[in-house]
């Protein structure tokens, strides 16, 4: 019994898999964290807040892209095609594309299950008559999608620039196993994030409001709460900087001072200026982002982009 006391009193609902990935970063000389991480309940409503922040550009740019071209996209994707989301959905973008493609089937593939449901739900009732097949899986490798639409052309859709959070090898493999999903004759439309001037790119990931600081800091917190750690969050600093060479923003938690803390019993210590790299967000000039597609086995059919050059929405066909 006593044994349970150095054990968070959540332990057994702890993802063994946030354990595993967050020991091992922070075991690594430059720690590292994975941004899928961020998305525990307060970090889902963190990044919500940071949509709708004025220096938070793509999320109303990809919208409003979405909003002005769904006709132009439908016209080239053509009618009764699966639309194959990959994420649970917005409520906003994802009925952009549904009224102006007339669908002949819904799927949105998430691995968070109770987040798919809902917005699932709400889809349905929004678009009566339009077949909704919520399946839950991790995306990142082939998913097999419901028999409903099997003999259906796919159109998958994979909005937000989620992708600039892999490496650009990663990205590859992603679209590969996309392309397996999806098979043959279907098309892919995804969001990517443009390479743009630094100061821009840094406010959208320092706001002035302090919301993308507290979604970073939002991770120490979990690693307490879940994993029985005792990180002093204030002795961090949130830190956005523009990796030039590798066309990223990255985001860091800094050490203001010398600091050591446990996580699962595990003692960690760090020098002042030390880092915790906790997100990569790779941004694709127009060449970079029809290369990643090809490399990922994608043709390039047509791409969306605002007047300020700030997000493009391309559109590829399996090659
Ligand atoms: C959800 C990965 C697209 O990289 O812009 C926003 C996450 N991180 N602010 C991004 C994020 C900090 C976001 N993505």
């Amino acid at each position: 019994m006593l044994a349970t006391l150095d054990r968070p009193a959540t332990s057994s609902t702890v993802d063994p898999a946030f354990r595993r990935d967050i020991l091992s970063g922070f075991s690594q000389r430059q720690k590292t964290t994975s941004a899928r991480w961020f998305y525990d309940h307060r970090g889902s409503e963190l990044f919500e807040q940071i949509t709708e922040l004025p220096e938070y550009y793509p999320t109303r740019t990809e919208t409003a892209l979405l909003a002005q071209y769904c006709r132009d996209i439908g016209e080239v994707t053509g009618a009764g095609r699966a639309v194959i989301e990959f994420g649970a959905g917005s409520a906003i973008k994802t009925p952009h594309l549904l009224s102006a493609i007339s669908p002949a089937a819904y799927v949105p593939v998430d691995i968070s299950g109770d987040f798919l449901r809902e917005s699932s739900a709400a889809l349905a009732t929004r678009f009566p008559g339009l077949p909704v097949v919520p399946v839950e899986a991790d995306f990142t490798g082939p998913v097999t999608l419901p028999p409903l639409v099997a003999d259906m052309p796919k159109l998958g859709f994979f909005p937000g620039s989620t992708i600039g959070n892999m490496m650009p090898r990663e990205a590859v493999d992603l679209l590969r196993a996309m392309k397996e999903s999806l098979g043959n004759g279907a098309m892919l439309l995804i969001g990517m994030d443009r390479v743009k001037d630094i100061d821009v790119l840094i406010r959208a990931y320092d706001d002035a409001q302090g919301v993308t600081a507290a979604f970073n800091h939002n991770l120490l917190a979990r690693i307490n709460r879940e994993l029985g750690g005792t990180i002093p969050l204030d002795a961090f600093r949130h830190r956005a900087i523009w990796n030039d060479s590798a066309a990223r923003i990255e985001m860091h938690l800094e050490a203001k001072h010398g600091v050591a803390f446990m996580i699962d019993g595990v003692v960690f210590a760090m020098e002042a200026g030390e880092t915790i790299h906790t997100e990569n967000s790779h941004k694709y000039g127009p060449g970079d982002a029809r290369l990643l597609l090809r490399a990922g086995g994608w043709e390039p059919m047509d791409e969306w982009i605002d007047a300020g050059d700030q997000f493009a929405i391309l559109l590829a066909r399996s090659a």
